[in-house]
């Protein structure tokens, strides 16, 4: 059974009554502003097995640890000199950053995959306060079935989670609606692992250098393991750039269509107005949307490939991408 829990009135208890569950190594949906977390605690293997056998995870795809505050992040990572100034920035928020991992880290190697990194994030909202509560950082991959579509409401998480996981945090839907951007700090040269809530530019304006986005044929870059192809998809096919709409397709709009959509099998709008924010809050939930309408295929308008832009780019890319 699955336990719905009302952060969002005036429930004292949440804080209680979820980190009782994680105590004793239970996993719960826990939202941030980016995406909904499936958490348990990092140190504790059975609520980590737990959690990819929920999603249906391969094993081989390292989690990222939830953190109450730099100090806690420091026990676990070695930070260094830029590590600490875009912590300073960004944190609270939408940013992990992946360091080498402390050998006295308390982290289990089941969150870390067995590598020498850890991706350490501290998110806006109760999944920080939680591991703030239990001193302990909480690994948490993103609410969903592995290789689905984030879930940005409690609704969603059910959707896919419902009777796998012990509780969900309902805290309504996230503010931001697309994963943190995911930054490795392990060589001198930044690199972006994954777009994401906080822009490139927003990274390089407080570092005061050019950060290169990792491609997967750059042999020298570091290794992602979780960057697959194929991720964030909905079942039904999809088809990018679309300026035009065939008969059977729905449409994911982004402002308004200067073609026929009468024959549309469902509309849903990113954003009218154009607004790359207004477009990732939507993203996730209009996907899953459109995924229910029972459309031959998803259609999506062009997306400018600037700011937020590259992250909800990133995220269809992905979305339309060949499953194997
Ligand atoms: O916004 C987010 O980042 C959300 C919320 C819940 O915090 N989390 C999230 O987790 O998106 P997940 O598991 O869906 O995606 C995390 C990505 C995976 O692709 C994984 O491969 C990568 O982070 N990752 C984790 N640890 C890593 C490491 N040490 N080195 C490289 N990539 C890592
Ligand atoms: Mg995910």
């Amino acid at each position: 059974m699955t336990l719905l829990i009302d952060h969002t009135t005036t429930n004292a208890d949440w804080l209680q009554d979820i980190t009782s569950f994680l105590n004793c190594g239970e996993i719960c949906a826990i939202p941030t502003e980016t995406v909904y977390g499936l958490a348990g605690r990092a140190d504790m293997p059975d609520a980590l097995i737990k959690i990819y056998e929920a999603k249906k995870r391969p094993k081989f795809n390292p989690l990222i640890c939830h953190v109450a505050d730099i100090e806690m992040a420091a026990q676990h990572v070695q930070m260094n000199k830029k590590a600490e100034i875009l912590a300073d920035a960004f944190w609270p928020g939408a940013l992990t950053l992946v360091l080498p991992k402390k050998d006295k880290s308390t982290v289990h190697d089941l969150a870390s995959a067995g590598l020498d990194t850890l991706a350490v994030r501290c998110p806006v909202g109760p999944l920080a306060e939680c591991a703030r509560e239990l001193s302990a950082p909480l690994a948490a991959p993103s609410a969903n079935l592995s290789g689905y579509v984030s879930a940005t409401c409690a609704r969603d998480v059910l959707d896919d989670l419902k009777g796998r996981i012990s509780a969900v945090l309902d805290a309504g839907p996230c503010t931001i609606g697309i994963e943190s951007t995911i930054l490795s700090l392990c060589d001198d040269k930044p690199i972006i692992l994954r777009s994401g809530g906080i822009t490139r530019d927003a990274l390089e304006n407080i570092l005061g250098e050019e950060i290169a986005l990792y491609h997967s044929q750059n042999k020298k870059a570091p290794i992602a393991p979780g960057m697959l192809s194929s991720h964030y998809a909905p079942c039904s096919k999809m088809r990018l750039n679309a300026d035009t709409l065939y008969k059977g397709e729905a449409l994911l709009a982004f402002g308004t269509p200067v073609f026929p959509v009468d024959k549309a099998v469902s509309i849903a709008q990113l954003s009218a107005e154009r607004d790359l924010q207004v477009a990732s809050y939507n993203l996730f939930s209009h996907l899953r949307m459109l995924d229910a309408c029972g459309a031959d295929q998803i259609a999506v308008m062009p997306i400018p490939n600037e700011g937020l832009g590259e992250a909800i780019n990133d995220r269809l890319k992905r979305a339309a991408a060949p499953k194997y």
